[in-house]
């Protein structure tokens, strides 16, 4: 698993844009199982989710470190977009009813972590995510984050070290909906 070949094998089978379609696809819901719910989509890129979204009535905030300024979030603001991390979300416990990041945040650990840090920091920084989403999720809230299934046994791991001191949140990991290249970590906050 080289630095080179994961790259290219992101820039054949991912664009970096999808839309709400896209996400249903990936996620398996339908927007009315958004309805009603504050979203948070980590790592948005162009926001075209975000904005379908919003445009149905659905509130997402998403962030990204490509955005502009970070904009002090304050719970009540509808649309936002703002410059921020998933290692370090500048949330209050508590806000959002789902949180999703597609091909983002998680897909990008073998990147980021994996091949310049090695497979103990990989571990840490995808339970470092993790445990900042649930810190953000309010009860009963859930989390969606897509990877490539081909780096499987990296999340398994992630998942047996979170499953440790989590036991009061369900965690497991799943095939996507309908893309066979990518697999959904997913958690529910009890
Ligand atoms: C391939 S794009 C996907 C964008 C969007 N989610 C979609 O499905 O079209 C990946 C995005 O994730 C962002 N990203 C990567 N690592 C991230 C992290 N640790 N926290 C937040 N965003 C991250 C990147 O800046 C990039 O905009």
């Amino acid at each position: 698993m080289k630095n080179q070949e994961s790259k290219s094998i992101y820039e054949n089978t991912r664009a970096a844009d999808w839309d709400m379609s896209g996400y249903k696809k990936v996620f398996g819901f339908e927007e009315n199982d958004l309805r009603g719910k504050k979203i948070l989509d980590i790592g948005g890129g162009k926001a075209a989710f975000q904005e379908e979204a919003l445009k149905s009535g659905i509130d997402v905030v998403s962030i990204d470190p490509l955005y502009g300024d970070s904009i002090k979030f304050d719970g009540s603001q509808k649309a936002l977009k703002a410059a921020a991390v998933n290692e370090a979300l500048p949330f209050q416990r508590d806000t959002f009813d789902l949180v999703l990041a597609n091909c983002s945040s998680f897909y990008y650990i073998y990147q980021h972590y994996l091949f310049k840090q090695g497979l103990e920091e990989a571990i840490s920084k995808g339970l470092l995510m993790l445990n900042q989403i649930t810190n953000v999720l309010r009860d009963k809230g859930e989390a969606m984050l897509s990877f490539s299934s081909e780096y499987l046994p990296v999340f398994e791991r992630i998942l047996e070290e979170f499953k440790k001191n989590n036991s009061g949140t369900e965690a497991k990991i799943i095939e996507s909906a309908g893309d066979t290249s990518l697999s959904i970590f997913f958690i529910k906050k009890q």
